[in-house]
């Protein structure tokens, strides 16, 4: 291309997996299919500015938060190995990428579905202003493609507001991209709300790299894959009927057997803390007193996050800041709910 300089900016949410994805394959192909309700106010804000070069080396500048970042480097390097073939002018530019996350930073919030898919949407935009011209969906499927490349739960974090990543018999899908849920969905999971309880913001004890390799040669790992395709199934039919009972157990269930699969690999790993339980604890005896549909469910950390409908949102506020704020690291929780993807 004859372009010489320009600048694409997007701003990408993060995800918070129902059904969760918890093993892979080479490739960043998952073991078992996933669902995810992205998020509206965790986002990553990533501008890139490309100039041409001459020499052949990748060559890029992280800007975190308005510093120059070394730490996020190898990481931004990998995933170029990784989309080189995809991302032809790769080579061809020097990238400044200046990224920011509406998230307070080291808030033990994975940052990796939102800053992955903001980053893969800046590239598809610099493909199009580099003369390549992609169909609506094409451009989000291939986003979505490369976004995987970086961080597996990234190719979920491109569109709003269910999306399914893996091939399954109950609903339209690719182990290559997410896609948005192409079922129905009942008024009830309208604007779900999402509270994100910060019961320990210090670095992650296992990284995800690590916990899905121990899912390879896992006692319960077959089992467990099969679950998740059962769990999708059954889901679907939820979304579609409204019956909020039975979406408490599936999303319970699914977070606690992502647990389970940490604490029976090997090595072994608790990543709950005392305050996670008593979280949950109380969640579940505020639903029994007050006849509520509240539930959590949690990715591979201590942070809980509380789903409720729309409709109990005053009352679960309360509920959270009259005895729960007490188990969080310095009172501190993110109010978000289900979002409509990247802009
Ligand atoms: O995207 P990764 O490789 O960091 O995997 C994250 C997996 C979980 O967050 C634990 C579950 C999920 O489906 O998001």
């Amino acid at each position: 291309s004859n372009v010489e300089s320009g600048s694409v900016k997007w701003s990408s949410p993060s995800n918070i997996a129902l059904v969760k994805y918890w093993g892979k394959r080479k490739n960043q192909i998952p073991e078992n299919p996933s669902i995810s309700f992205t998020l509206s106010n965790c986002k990553t804000i990533t501008e890139v500015t490309y100039t041409k070069k001459t020499s052949s080396e990748f060559s890029f500048d992280v800007f975190f938060e308005g510093e120059k970042n070394e730490a996020f480097k190898p990481k931004i390097q990998t995933f170029f190995e990784r989309i080189e073939s995809y991302v032809p002018f790769l080579r061809d530019y020097h990238f400044n990428i200046e990224t920011s996350n509406t998230f307070p930073h080291s808030s033990g919030i994975a940052s990796s579905a939102s800053g992955m898919s903001a980053l893969a949407l800046c590239l598809m935009s610099i493909e199009e202003d580099l003369g390549v011209d992609y169909a609506d969906d094409y451009f989000n499927r291939k986003a979505s493609f490369l976004a995987r490349l970086g961080s597996g739960s990234a190719c979920r974090s491109i569109e709003g507001e269910l999306v399914v990543w893996g091939k399954n018999r109950s609903t339209e899908s690719s182990d290559l991209f997410g896609v948005r849920f192409d079922g129905d969905i009942h008024s009830n999971f309208k604007d779900y709300q999402d509270a994100i309880l910060l019961v320990d913001k210090g670095e992650k004890q296992v990284s995800s790299t690590l916990g899905h390799k121990l899912m390879y040669g896992h006692p319960f790992a077959k089992e467990r894959f099969s679950q998740a395709h059962d769990n999708l199934g059954k889901l679907k039919d939820i979304l579609s009927s409204g019956d909020l009972k039975e979406f408490i157990k599936i999303v319970e269930s699914e977070a606690l057997t992502l647990h389970a699969m940490m604490m029976t690999s090997m090595p072994y790993f608790i990543l709950m803390k005392p305050n996670t339980l008593e979280i949950i604890n109380r969640i579940w005896k505020f639903r029994e007193e007050n006849n509520s549909n509240i539930c959590f469910t949690l990715d591979a950390g201590a942070n809980v996050h509380v789903l409720f409908p729309k409709a109990e949102e005053s009352k679960v506020y309360d509920f959270i800041k009259s005895e729960l704020v007490a188990y969080c690291q310095k009172g501190h929780y993110i109010c978000d709910s289900v979002g409509n993807g990247a802009k």
